[in-house]
């Protein structure tokens, strides 16, 4: 996957993103549980592209937290693309392959359309740069590529343009790979005498043809380039990834019964020979092997389950449940770094919390694991084979030996010994007849008052 000559990126993502209302800067926002940077940042890991740069605006302190290791620079007053990405010449000064810009609010920029660009640098004319081009349906605000015979000679902004450049199709998406010993020259030279008073990064398509520099475009998709801009952008653009997600699922192996109901993360791992039923959402960090079965109405999150795991319906699995190999977890289960191994089942009505339990364990319906006491959380451990009664509270911390049992309604404070049972000795009184009296009774009061 790695593009062959050494390229380093350069993030523009200084911009507030006003039109989103946020007092999260833009590219923070996640798609599918990531930050919409991070789809971007992920494309260049995969490609192999580095060292990454962001340009962040002021006071965005918690975008370089969400960026680090990579490396950010400030770009005080918002001047234009340019300026921005001139803001990275120090940090990337010593670096002599190529560098890549790229917007972090454009984060579907494929693998694939990084290597063609790659490859329209290493062509026999050697351009000095290339721009990623695209025809939109509505050209609209996006700059215009001047194309003749020798390639690309200039963009040109909307606000700038001529009517006959307005009627250009190929527009400029934003993203360029430039030689980089040519990139801080031509910024150098690049002015703001333009309709917006910017300066503009698209105008070094120009400066270089004056230079007697080739320059060149490579076509990418519309959906790929999809800007964000807004809350319904940002929605679409999760509506586009999430149909990527279930396609790859169903296309590794997965049966989806109602692919257009289950929601994933841009991280879920799923095997193959799954079986995901209808309305399951899977936020970060889920992995799912092979063979297992999901039934319909699941929530996960930071959850494993192993080869053969048996899940729902209407199961919620939190960060740390691990579903061990042919482990069961039935309705209305609630699961939080927990570990059930081989086989064990929770099968109705259950919250296991902070605790493990062993192969073939049976935790019956309503089973809690009283695992907090208000000021700290205690682990609750259930051994191989424990048989533990209805509607137990496990109160944590406490060991169920292998083997053990609980009796319903047992609430457990202390060890139960393998091979025990634990049972809590108030006696069951029968009154014979009792029920009959009482109903007698009050039928005889009711019919009083009529
Ligand atoms: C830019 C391009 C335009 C292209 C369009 C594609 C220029 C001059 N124009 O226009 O040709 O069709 O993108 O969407 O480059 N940013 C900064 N600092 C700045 C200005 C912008 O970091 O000072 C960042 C923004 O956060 C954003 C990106 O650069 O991620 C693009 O900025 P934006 O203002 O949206 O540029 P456009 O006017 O849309
Ligand atoms: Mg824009």
């Amino acid at each position: 996957m790695t593009l062959p000559a050494p390229t380093a990126a350069i993030v523009l993502a200084a911009g507030i993103g006003s039109r989103m209302k946020s007092a999260l800067p833009k590219v923070m926002h996640a798609i599918a549980g990531r930050p919409m940077i991070g789809h971007v940042l992920t494309t260049l890991a995969d490609v192999g592209i580095a060292p990454v740069v962001v340009v962040v605006g002021p006071d965005m302190d918690n975008l370089s937290k969400t960026v680090a290791p990579h490396r950010t620079v400030v770009q005080t007053d918002r001047l234009g693309t340019g300026h921005a990405v001139l803001q990275a010449k120090d940090a990337l000064a010593a670096h002599q392959g190529d560098i890549l810009v790229l917007y972090g609010d454009v984060p579907f920029i494929s693998p694939e359309t990084l290597r063609r660009m790659r490859a329209a640098r290493d062509a026999a004319v050697m351009p000095a740069v290339v721009v990623l081009g695209f025809s939109p349906k509505e050209p609209g605000a996006y700059g215009r590529l001047v194309v003749e015979k020798n390639g690309l000679e200039r963009i040109v902004e909307a606000k700038d343009a001529t009517r006959g450049e307005l009627a250009i199709g190929l527009c400029n998406s934003g993203l360029m790979l430039v030689d980089a010993k040519q990139l801080w020259d031509l910024l150098s030279q690049v002015t703001n005498e333009n309709a917006q008073r910017e300066y503009y990064l698209t105008d070094i398509v120009g400066l270089a043809r004056k230079k007697g520099l080739t320059c060149a475009v490579v076509e990418g998709g519309e959906e790929e380039l999809m800007g964000v801009n807004s809350r319904a952008e940002l929605a679409q653009a999760e509506a586009v990834f999430q149909e990527r997600m279930r396609r790859r699922a169903m296309d590794n192996g997965a049966t989806l019964t109602a692919p257009e109901t289950v929601f994933f993360s841009a991280d879920t791992e799923i095997g193959r020979d799954v079986e995901i039923g209808p309305f399951v959402v899977f936020g970060p960090g889920v992995k799912v092997a092979d063979n297992v079965t999901i039934k319909g109405f699941c929530h996960f999150e930071g959850a494993h389950l192993a080869p053969g795991a048996v899940v729902g319906p209407y199961a919620r699995l939190r960060p740390g449940a691990e579903v061990g190999e042919d482990a069961h977890v039935g309705n209305f289960v609630e699961i939080k770094n927990a570990k059930l191994e081989k086989g064990a089942k929770v099968n109705h009505l259950s919250y296991v919390g902070d605790a493990r339990v062993g192969a073939k364990a049976n935790v019956g319906a309503g089973t809690i694991t009283a695992n907090y006491n208000g000021f700290s959380k205690s682990k609750t451990d259930i051994g191989a084979g424990a048989s533990i009664g209805s509607n137990s509270v496990l109160v944590a911390p406490v060991k169920i030996g292998d083997g053990a049992m609980t009796g319903a309604g047992a609430v457990v404070t202390k060890d139960v010994p393998a091979d025990a049972l634990a049972v809590n000795t108030s006696r069951q009184d029968v009154r014979e007849g009792f029920a009959a009296k009482y109903r007698t009774l009050k039928q005889a009061e009711k019919d009083k008052k009529k």
